[in-house]
């Protein structure tokens, strides 16, 4: 059974008098044990789609499903889905650590990081703050936020964007292994490497899905 659905969503913005059909009619299947990733141009709409499957943003038509059930994903916690966004978006005033602990310290759990840190060179780092940390660092420890909490489902956007090679192969590999355990992983990624981590290619154009 898909995992995560988009069923027909649309979500159009408006800039001064120009309307943008930024994601128009997407229907697509997120299924565990699989990574997707997710192709296209510069403005065809893969960030959009994926804050509509985060229920970040409101689709203007159609809907999300969750396990087979029309369901607004907002108010899943991150346990079931987490997001690596484009931005990254750490909470500067909080350090690495706590910026990755916090989703489990709300349910009042303990996070076990199963070595996530030193896997991603970021062992002496973990007390830094945002701004002490290089941009790749930074999109590591928001990497290392999404998988903290082991994920049934995360969306991933250009994770290696600001990541070397080495790192890239570091950070897409775990991805592969939430999978290869059962997890269901969305990767936005305009990098040729990400392709080599891929069970399944989409990509987007002008909003629209062109086919796997
Ligand atoms: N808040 C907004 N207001 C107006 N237009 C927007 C807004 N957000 C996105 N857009 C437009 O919607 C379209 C899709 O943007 P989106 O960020 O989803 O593209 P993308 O495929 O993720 O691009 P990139 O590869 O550069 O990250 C673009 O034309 C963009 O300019
Ligand atoms: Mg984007």
């Amino acid at each position: 059974m898909s995992q995560l659905s988009a069923i027909g969503v649309s979500r159009t913005y408006q800039r001064g008098s120009e309307i943008i059909r930024a994601v128009d009619d997407v229907t697509l299947h997120l299924e565990p044990g699989v990574v997707t990733v997710l192709q296209g141009p510069s403005g065809s709409g893969k960030t959009t789609l994926l804050n509509l499957l985060a229920g970040w943003e409101r689709p203007d038509a159609g809907h999300i499903e969750w396990e087979g059930t029309d369901r607004d994903p907002s108010g899943l916690g991150w346990t079931d889905l987490s997001v690596v966004p484009q931005r990254v978006g750490l909470l500067s005033e909080l350090s690495a650590i706590e910026n990755v602990t916090l989703a489990a310290r709300v349910r009042h759990e303990a996070t076990d990081l199963d070595g996530l840190f030193a896997r991603f060179g970021l062992e002496e780092l973990e007390h830094a703050f945002p701004d002490e940390l290089s941009a790749g660092q930074q999109q590591r420890v928001a990497i290392t936020r999404a998988l903290a909490d082991r994920p049934a489902v995360v969306l991933v956007d250009e994770p290696t964007s600001s990541q070397d090679e080495e790192n890239a192969h570091l950070v897409l590999g775990e991805f592969r292994r939430l999978a290869s355990e059962g997890g269901t992983c969305l990767i936005a990624s305009h990098d040729p490497i990400a392709l080599d981590y891929a069970n399944r290619v989409i990509r987007m154009r002008d909003g629209r899905l062109e086919g796997d």
